[in-house]
């Protein structure tokens, strides 16, 4: 049950090397490899008392705690179990049929679309430009399929994963906020996925208010490395959020999840030392990967990079070698707009990191895959 376009399933690969989890190295999913604020996790052993009540449906406290984080009424968030229940929210509660998809991104969009029924046409970056988001296009591309063929519905909302995975891209809010614009004034839902934005505050449109048909989608997974309690939210302006939240299941947020979040969020230390330590170490990680004979590494704004390995090089094959020696990283080969080179490494701790660096010099320096 592995679905293609996703990492981080450290479970089956426990599995199927017969190994302890503990064993592995996962560079497949890209985490806070500082790991979550540690008042966050004091604060979950704590809520442990609250398993005997339902949690709340309304998740109050997170959102208050969410609203003065960003300056903005708690009634224009809503927490999900992780932003993938949102993505897959939004298809149906937006009535969304045919949805733009700025590529080579994460799967989950045309997942949702396809599974609500939807079409979706993708608009690739260019490699030559090192998969840099040009919106420019986005306006041209809108302006070009006003009309469908015939059958296909028009185009009615347009989704931009920013800072962009795989690509680690990343757009300036500035640009963002006149792209959401001008799709709010042709009557169209803009999507923006900031779930690696904590990494680029530059890009992040949350600064200010929000055009009217505009969703910012955000995660606990990532940055603040709580991916197993599946947390995350959307902020739009109240009716949005009211109507995207009618189709919630209730209680879809535990509440170990809304109590840490909520903890995490706070520890503003954490957070700083986690945003020195990702600059320093990506830089190092970068640097080394690309002293790799043959070895493309496109510039990233996150945690993770995406690497293409040399000429004559499969992506699958690689993967496959390092996962037999317990390195797990991405396989991005079959991302649409990526080609069988595509590979995508977490930066993780400085030991870990050199593990896989050292793994990955002797098998393209001494040994093919
Ligand atoms: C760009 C992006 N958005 C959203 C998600 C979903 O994150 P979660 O559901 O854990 O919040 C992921 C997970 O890999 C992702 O890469």
């Amino acid at each position: 049950m592995t679905r293609i376009g996703h990492g981080g399933d450290v479970y089956a690969a426990a599995r199927e090397l017969g190994r302890d989890l503990h064993q592995l190295l996962d560079f497949s999913a890209s985490i806070n490899p500082l790991g979550p604020s540690p008042a966050a996790l004091r604060t979950m052993r704590a809520a442990e008392v609250l398993l005997s009540h339902y949690p709340d449906p309304a998740c109050w406290a997170l959102r208050q705690s969410l609203a003065r984080h960003w300056h903005r009424p708690a009634e224009e968030f809503l927490v999900g179990n992780g932003s993938t229940e949102l993505i897959h929210l939004l298809p149906r509660t937006l009535a969304i049929r045919h949805l733009l998809l700025i590529g080579p991104t994460f799967s989950e969009y045309a997942e949702a679309m396809t599974r609500a029924g939807g079409q979706v046409t993708m608009l690739m970056a260019d490699r030559a430009n090192g998969y840099r988001l040009r919106l420019e296009l986005v306006l041209a591309a809108l302006q070009k399929r006003r009309r469908p063929a015939s059958g296909a519905s028009p185009i009615d909302a347009v989704l931009l994963c920013n800072p962009n995975s795989p690509t680690g891209r990343a757009c300036d809010a500035g640009a963002v906020r006149t792209l959401a614009r001008l799709v709010a004034r042709r009557g169209l839902w803009c999507i923006v996925d900031e779930s690696f934005a904590e990494y680029a505050d530059h890009a992040s449109i949350l600064s200010e208010p929000l055009p009217p048909r505009t969703v910012v989608l955000r995660s606990f997974t990532k940055f603040y490395g709580l991916p197993g309690l599946r947390a995350g939210y959307a902020v739009a302006k109240p009716g949005v959020i009211a109507q995207i939240a009618t189709q919630q299941p209730p209680w879809s947020v535990n509440m170990l999840a809304q109590q840490t979040a909520l903890a995490a969020l706070q520890d503003a230390r954490h957070a700083g030392r986690s945003l020195r330590f990702m600059e320093r170490e990506r830089a190092r990680v970068q640097k080394a990967l690309t002293r790799l004979p043959g070895c493309t590494v496109f510039p990233s704004a996150v945690n993770f990079l995406l690497m293409e390995l040399p000429v004559g090089q499969k992506a699958t094959a690689v993967v496959a070698v390092l996962r037999r020696q317990g390195l797990l990283i991405r396989d991005c080969s079959q991302v649409p707009g990526l080609n069988g080179r595509s590979v995508r490494i977490a930066v993780r701790s400085r030991a870990d990191n050199d593990r896989l660096l050292r793994a990955l010099s002797s098998l393209l320096c001494e040994g093919g895959a």
